[in-house]
């Protein structure tokens, strides 16, 4: 096992995805549950301040990963996850116990056969804390608010320089700030700063850190 935590923009996802490639394991976005789970509080318009509602919600809602998908009773909703609304409401609701309580458990089953990078914020801290090679992946607030313009503008959604900063630093304060499961640098974590590296070094990197803790590819 193998996790990779950080703040938005860090890159961890596209390392993430590569390292799990060039190494034959599975990826698993971590954060794309709790965007399922925003989806969901969304679509059935539940105040995520009425406890009892979204608690009763939570009870009723299945949400897997498959295939690169996420599915929320079923239903493939990737494609509708990714706009900073959902990012917003997310990093809220992630910071409620029923919320969480939901989601590690499925997490854990996801990563339980092992083979898999994990990415997110509590990964290495909270959710396999027994894992072999830890990362947590940053970069510069510059850079993190480039590469999340881009990753906007790309999806159609173009945003401007200071209302991605604006964004990305209330995300910030919500995951480092909440009282359970906060991002922090996990125990014996590699640190990794990937301001002013591609992404083949940080995927380089890694597969050195890897390679020092034996593990072995499936490919
Ligand atoms: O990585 P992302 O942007 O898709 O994550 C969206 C939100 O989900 C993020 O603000 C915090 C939350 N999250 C979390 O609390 N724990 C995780 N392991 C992954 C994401």
């Amino acid at each position: 096992m193998i996790t990779i935590d950080g703040p938005a923009g860090a890159g961890k996802s596209t390392a993430a995805r590569e390292l799990a490639r060039r190494l034959g394991y599975r990826f698993i976005d971590t954060g794309a549950l709790y965007r399922g789970i925003a989806w969901r509080v969304r679509e059935a318009k539940v105040d995520p301040g009425d406890g009892g509602a979204l608690g009763r919600l939570l009870a009723g809602t299945t949400i897997d990963l498959g295939d690169g998908a996420v599915l929320v009773d079923g239903r493939d909703v990737t494609g509708e996850i990714r706009t900073p609304e959902i990012g917003e409401l997310t990093s809220r609701l992630s910071m409620l116990a029923g919320v969480r309580e939901k989601v590690t458990p499925i997490q854990r089953r996801l990563a339980a056969e092992g083979g898999a990078v994990l990415e997110g914020r509590d990964t290495g801290s909270v959710v396999c804390p027994d894992a072999e090679v830890k990362f947590y992946l940053d970069a510069s607030p510059d850079v993190r608010v480039v590469r999340r313009q881009r990753e906007l503008e790309a999806r159609g959604l173009p945003a401007a320089p200071e209302q991605v900063r604006a964004e990305i630093g209330r995300r910030d304060r919500q995951d480092r700030e909440r009282p359970l499961a906060p991002l922090v640098v996990p125990d014996g974590a590699v640190v990794i700063d990937s301001t002013g590296r591609s992404v083949e070094e940080v995927v380089r990197l890694m597969l050195e850190e890897v390679a020092r803790h034996g593990c072995c590819t499936r490919s």
